[in-house]
């Protein structure tokens, strides 16, 4: 009896691919899809009704796969559908959020700067998150920062175009004590984030994302490598492709953080 996982990760893009890596990490043994909405990246600058319908439609088209778990690897897409896709599909559905809490955790009463999408940025769901955690707390300085997902699409990392995209919305500010990273995208940029803010501690929600999805599905101890199948926007991406190619480069990338 074959026993391994097909698990389903989506995107608007190639960001989820460092989520993607990071599962690779834990539950190597296992079969992932991975759906790239290349057709309506960015998510983060289009309604929240838009985003909402994208989802629907990547989760129904990776069930259609096969999927038996989707990890929505994405924070704007979470924030704007997570309830309706639980509502709509009966498999296990792991969201992502800016991980506000482990920041409130390490540096309570710190200076603390939560970047993501303009869609995240001004979604219920992250006042929601910061309020329970920010209580009687400082609350943390929310950045939209748009312009570093059009840069990982073009898959430009180099701090010549991260610099200026930065100050552009930050100014020359330093002096927090956390950098929370909101969206998938940015995860490419830590290095970069590292030495724009040295000294604070840069963190993304990857790991826990999937922690969570170790403790939602029963991953048997079946051995073996895992497969990868990736599609973009539902169109299978051909093995052997530039697309394919282009994809494997973001996984390298990521797989090397
Ligand atoms: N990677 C996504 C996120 O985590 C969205 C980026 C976009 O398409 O705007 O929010």
């Amino acid at each position: 009896m074959n026993d391994r996982r097909t698990i389903g990760f989506l995107d608007s893009g190639a960001g989820g691919i460092t989520v993607l890596a990071a599962a690779i990490r834990k539950l190597p043994a296992a079969d992932y899809l991975f759906y790239a909405d290349t057709d309506h990246v960015p998510y983060g600058i289009r309604t929240p009704e838009e985003v909402a319908s994208y989802t629907m439609d990547a989760v129904r088209f990776l069930t259609g796969r096969g999927a038996e778990a989707v990890v929505v690897a994405c924070n704007t897409a979470t924030s704007m559908a997570i309830r309706s896709l639980r509502e709509a599909f009966a498999l296990p559905i792991v969201g992502m959020e800016p991980a506000v809490k482990p920041a409130a955790v390490t540096h309570p009463y710190g200076r603390i700067l939560v970047c993501a999408t303009p869609l995240t940025i001004g979604g219920e769901k992250l006042h929601t998150l910061i309020d329970r955690n920010f209580r009687d707390m400082p609350k943390p300085d929310l950045v939209p920062l748009p312009e570093l997902v059009e840069l990982a699409e073009e898959e430009r990392f180099d701090w010549d175009s991260f610099s200026p995209a930065l100050d552009r919305v930050i100014g020359a500010d330093k002096s927090y004590d956390a950098v929370v990273l909101g969206c998938t995208h940015f995860v490419y940029f830590r290095d970069s984030f590292q030495r724009r803010f040295p000294g604070a501690d840069i963190i993304d929600g990857n790991e826990g994302t999937v922690n969570r999805l170790a403790d939602l599905v029963p991953f048997p101890n079946c051995g073996g490598a895992s497969t990868i199948r990736f599609f973009e926007s539902g169109r299978e991406v051909t093995v052997g492709s530039g697309r394919e190619k282009r994809c494997l480069r973001f996984l390298e990338r990521a797989s090397s953080l």
